[in-house]
C-alpha cells in the first residue's frame, strides 16, 4: 500500500513540517477536510452519471481475458511490438515499460527479456526518428499496435499509413495479420478499416478518456505482450479506488493529495506542481503525470462557462539527477512550487560502493554504503532542506516498485486528477484548447472543410 506523507506541506514548524512561516495551517487543513464532503459528493454524482469511467477499469474481467488470450496467441509469434499512438495513447505504455520491465529492455537478448518481445512506442511524427525506428525493426517479426481512441488523430493516422505501407512492401497481403487496433468500439476511421480489412481490434471503453486510459486495453495490451502481470496492476489500482471511497479526507490519499495541491496553489501561490521520483524507473511515469495534470486541469472556462484561465503547471523531475539541475530553483527561486517526491522503497538490486586503499580522505564516507543508501539519503536531505527553506513538499512512499504498487500509483494520480477537477471547478476530461491548433494544421494541409481557417505567418520583419 502506498502512503502519502504530507507534514512538509504544513506550516507546523521544523520538526513537524515546514519552517513555521509558510505552508498550509492546521486550521486550513481542517477547512479542506470539511469541504471535502462536497467534493466527494460531486465525484460520486458524476460517477453515477457515467463520468469518471476510469474508476471502473479495475473490474474488467472480460477485457483482461481477451488481452491475455491475444498476448499468449498472436503476441508470442512476434519479437517486436511497435506501438503507434500519441498523448494518452502512448505515455502510459511508456511508463509501464519503464517501471515494470528491466532497464534497457530493447537492448537485452531474448533470454534477458524472458523471450518476450521488444517494445517501441513511436509517439512522435519526427521523420528522423520514425525512419530510424523502421530501419531497426524487422517487418516479418513485428506486431503493430495502432492505438487511437478517436481513430482519427492526425499524427497516429500518419504513422499508421507509413507503417502499413512499410509492412505491405515486405509482406504483401499478410501485412494486416501483423496489425491490431485499439480503438473506440463503434466510431472512427480505424474501426472502418478494421471491418474492411479484417484487422484484429480491442476496444477502448467509450467512458474512458485518452489520458485516463492506461489501465484499459490501451496500456494493458502492450503491457501483457511484454510480460507485465496485468492482473496485479489492476489489483493495485483497485486498492487506490477502495481507499478513495473514504469520506475522511485524511484517510483518502488521492483526495488529500489533490486538496493539498489545490490549496498550495490557491492560498499560497504554488502554481507549479513538481513530481520528483527518486528512481530512473519512474522517469516515464513523471512524463505521464505531466500530461494528465496539464491537459486535465489547464482550462479557459470553468464548469459554469465562466472565463478563469486556470491550471497548475506540472513539472517532471528525477532524483538525484535533477538535484544538479532544477533543485537550485526549487530551493531559492519563487515560492511558487509544491513538490511531490516519490520513494520506491527497497530497490530490487543494490550496488555497494567499494573501498580502495588509495582513497582520498574526502571520499572516505562513501565506501561501506550502497548506491541505494546514497539515493535514499539524498532524497531525505533534499526534502528536509526544502522544508528548512520554507518550500512545500510531500512524499509518496511505495513499499517496493511492483506491478501492484505501480497500478496503485497510476490510479492514485488519476483519482487525484479527478478530485482536482472539482477543486478547480473545471472539466478534467475535455481538452478544447488543442482544437484550434488541429484546425489550423488541417487548413495548412488542405483538408476539405477547413479552408476557412487562415494560418497567418508570423509578422515579417520581427526576426534577427
Ligand atoms: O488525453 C487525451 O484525450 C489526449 O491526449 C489523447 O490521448 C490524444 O490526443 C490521442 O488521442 P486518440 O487516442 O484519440 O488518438
Amino acid at each position: 500500500m502506498i502512503k502519502l506523507q504530507y507534514g512538509r506541506m504544513l506550516e507546523d514548524g521544523l520538526d513537524g513540517g515546514l519552517d513555521g512561516e509558510r505552508g498550509i495551517s492546521r486550521a486550513r487543513l481542517a477547512d479542506l477536510a470539511r469541504r471535502f464532503a462536497g467534493v466527494q459528493g460531486e465525484v460520486r454524482t458524476r460517477r453515477a452519471e457515467g463520468g469518471y469511467g476510469f474508476y471502473e477499469l479495475v473490474d474488467q474481467p472480460h477485457a483482461v481475458k481477451e488481452i491475455r488470450a491475444f498476448a499468449e496467441g498472436m503476441g508470442q509469434a512476434h519479437d517486436h511490438v511497435l506501438v503507434l499512438g500519441i498523448g494518452g495513447s502512448a505515455l502510459g505504455t511508456k511508463a509501464i515499460l519503464n517501471a515494470l520491465r528491466p532497464p534497457g529492455w530493447n537492448e537485452l537478448d531474448d533470454e534477458g527479456r524472458e523471450f518476450f518481445p521488444r517494445l517501441t512506442v513511436l509517439e512522435n511524427i519526427d521523420p528522423v526518428s520514425v525512419a530510424a525506428a523502421l530501419r531497426r525493426i524487422d517487418p516479418r517479426r513485428v506486431l503493430v499496435n495502432v492505438i487511437s481512441k478517436s481513430g482519427g488523430t492526425a499524427e497516429t493516422m500518419a504513422q499508421y499509413l507509413v507503417v502499413r505501407q512499410w509492412l505491405e512492401a515486405q509482406l504483401g497481403d499478410a501485412a494486416s495479420r501483423h496489425i491490431v487496433f485499439t480503438t473506440d468500439p463503434a466510431r472512427g476511421a480505424l474501426r472502418e478499416v478494421a471491418a474492411r480489412d479484417g484487422i484484429a481490434t480491442l476496444d477502448v471503453p467509450p467512458a474512458v478518456g485518452g489520458r485516463f486510459s492506461v489501465l484499459s486495453p490501451v496500456g494493458l495490451l502492450p503491457a501483457a505482450l511484454v510480460g507485465v502481470d496485468i492482473v496485479a496492476l489492476l489489483e493495485g489500482a483497485k486498492r487506490a479506488v477502495r481507499r478513495a471511497e473514504s469520506d475522511d479526507l485524511l484517510k483518502n490519499p488521492a483526495a488529500l493529495h489533490a486538496a493539498l495541491l489545490w490549496a498550495a496553489d490557491t492560498w499560497h501561490g504554488a502554481r507549479i506542481h513538481v513530481v520528483m521520483p527518486y528512481s530512473d524507473r519512474l522517469r516515464e511515469f513523471a512524463e505521464w503525470y505531466r500530461q494528465l495534470w496539464a491537459e486535465s486541469l489547464g482550462k479557459r472556462l470553468d464548469r459554469r462557462g465562466e472565463l478563469i484561465n486556470a491550471g497548475p503547471t506540472p513539472v517532471a523531475a528525477i532524483g538525484a539527477t535533477d538535484q544538479h539541475s532544477q533543485v537550485q530553483l526549487f530551493m531559492e527561486g519563487p515560492y511558487d512550487k509544491a513538490i511531490t517526491f516519490i520513494d520506491v522503497g527497497e530497490p530490487e538490486e543494490d550496488v555497494p560502493i567499494p573501498e580502495r586503499p588509495d582513497l582520498p580522505a574526502d571520499l572516505a564516507y562513501l565506501p561501506g554504503h550502497t548506491l541505494g543508501d546514497l539515493l535514499r539519503a539524498e532524497r531525505e536531505a533534499t526534502s528536509a532542506a526544502l522544508a528548512r527553506m520554507g518550500r512545500m513538499s510531500m512524499t509518496l512512499r511505495l513499499p517496493r516498485l511492483t506491478a501492484a504498487t505501480f497500478g496503485e500509483l497510476l490510479m492514485h494520480f488519476q483519482i487525484a486528477t479527478g478530485y482536482a477537477g472539482v477543486w478547480y471547478n473545471v472539466d478534467p476530461f475535455d481538452q478544447p484548447g488543442v482544437e484550434l491548433g488541429k484546425r489550423l494544421t488541417f487548413a495548412a494541409l488542405g483538408r476539405p472543410g477547413f479552408s476557412g481557417e487562415r494560418l497567418a505567418p508570423p509578422p515579417a520583419g520581427d526576426e534577427t
